[in-house]
C-alpha cells in the first residue's frame, strides 16, 4: 500500500510491504555545482540520499543516473562516479549500478530505495502547536555557489560550503530518531520558506522563524548585500511570497530563507520538552544545528518572518 505519494509534495515515495516494514524511494541528479567532479559526485549523492534521511529512514541500496559529453575526457565521469560511490559508501548502503545517457552537460545523481517502520516515519506534515523547528545545516549554499562563480569566494568560504554540501544527513537523523519528531522535511531547491511551507500547510500550522537564529554559511551576508542572489532565490520568492508575513522586509536574510539549497540540512518540527537533549547531542556534530523557530495555531499567513 502506497504511504506517501505525491499529494503532500512529500521527499520521497514510500510503500507499505508489511507492518513493520515500509519501502521508501527517491531520486534526484543535477549539474555541477562544484569545479571538482569528485566533489560534485559526493554533494550530489548526499543529496538524493538526504531524501530518504528525510523521511526517517535507512538507504540500502543506491542506482546511478548520469549524463556526459562525448568530448570530456571520460575519467572526469570516473571521478564524479567515485565521489557518488563513496558517499554511498558511507550512508552504509550499496551501490548496485546504473545507467549513463550522452548529453550535452554533464548530470549526475541517484535513484535510492531505503527503509523504515511505519511508526518511525517522519512526514513533512503532523507539525504540532507549540513545537520547536531545529534545522540541522546552516543556509547560504545557493549565494555562495554563485559568489563562487563570480570567483569572489575566497577558499575557506568555498572549503566550508562543499563540506556542509557533502555532509550526509544520516548523522543529524541518527540522532533525532531517538527523539519525538512530528514532521520532518529536508531544505533544497525551494529554500527554507518554500520547504517550511509545505510543512505548514500540510500540517495546517503556521510556522514562525526567527530569523535572527537562523543559521548562515560564512560570507553569505556579504555576498547577499551585494546582490549575488542566484535566480532561483527570485523563483522562490515569488512563490511562496502571498503566504509569507515577513517583518524583516528588504533584509538580506529574507533572500536566505528564500535560497535555493543544495543538499540542505533536515527541517525538523520537535516536541518542545525534546527539544534542549536533542540539540545537546546534535551539537556534537560536525556541521552545527540550531533552533530557528515554532509552531503556531494557523493564521492569515503560513509563514512567519520575524
Ligand atoms: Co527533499
Ligand atoms: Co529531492
Amino acid at each position: 500500500m502506497l504511504l506517501v505519494g505525491t499529494e503532500t509534495s512529500d521527499d520521497a515515495a514510500v510503500y507499505r510491504i508489511s507492518e513493520e516494514l515500509a519501502m521508501i524511494q527517491t531520486v534526484d541528479f543535477f549539474t555541477p555545482i562544484a569545479d571538482d567532479p569528485y566533489t560534485f559526485g559526493q554533494i550530489a549523492a548526499a543529496n538524493a540520499l538526504s531524501d530518504v534521511y528525510a523521511m526517517g529512514g535507512e538507504p540500502k541500496l543506491a542506482l546511478n543516473i548520469a549524463a556526459f559529453p562525448n568530448c570530456l575526457d571520460p575519467s572526469i565521469l570516473g571521478e564524479i562516479l567515485a565521489g557518488g560511490a563513496d558517499k554511498v559508501l558511507e550512508a552504509g548502503a550499496v551501490l548496485a549500478g546504473g545507467h549513463t545517457i550522452q548529453d550535452e552537460e554533464p548530470k549526475y545523481g541517484l535513484c535510492v530505495t531505503g527503509f523504515v517502520n511505519p511508526k518511525n516515519l517522519w512526514k513533512n506534515y503532523g507539525a504540532e502547536d507549540g513545537d520547536l523547528l531545529i534545522l540541522t545545516k546552516p543556509l547560504g549554499s545557493g549565494i555562495m555557489n554563485t559568489a563562487v562563480k563570480g570567483g569572489l569566494a575566497c577558499t575557506e568560504e568555498t572549503a566550508y560550503a562543499v563540506r556542509v554540501m557533502s555532509t550526509l544527513n544520516k548523522y543529524a537523523r541518527d540522532v533525532a530518531k531517538e527523539f519525538r519528531i512530528h514532521s520532518c522535511t529536508d531544505v533544497t531547491g525551494f529554500g527554507l520558506a518554500g520547504h517550511a511551507l509545505e510543512m505548514a500547510e500540510g500540517s495546517g500550522k503556521t510556522l514562525v522563524i526567527d530569523t535572527e537564529k537562523l543559521p548562515v554559511m560564512k560570507g553569505v551576508s556579504e555576498y547577499a548585500q551585494m546582490g549575488l542572489i542566484p535566480a532561483g532565490a527570485y523563483r522562490n520568492r515569488e512563490y511562496a511570497g502571498a503566504r509569507v508575513d515577513s517583518r524583516v522586509d528588504g533584509s538580506w536574510i529574507e533572500d536566505v530563507v528564500y535560497d535555493p539549497q543544495t543538499s540542505g540540512g533536515l527541517l525538523l518540527a520537535v516536541h518542545p520538552e525534546d527539544v534542549p537533549e536533542l540539540l545537546n547531542q546534535l551539537s556534537g556534530l560536525e556541521i552545527p544545528s540550531a533552533c530557528i523557530g515554532k509552531v503556531v495555531e494557523k493564521q492569515e499567513k503560513l509563514l512567519v518572518l520575524e
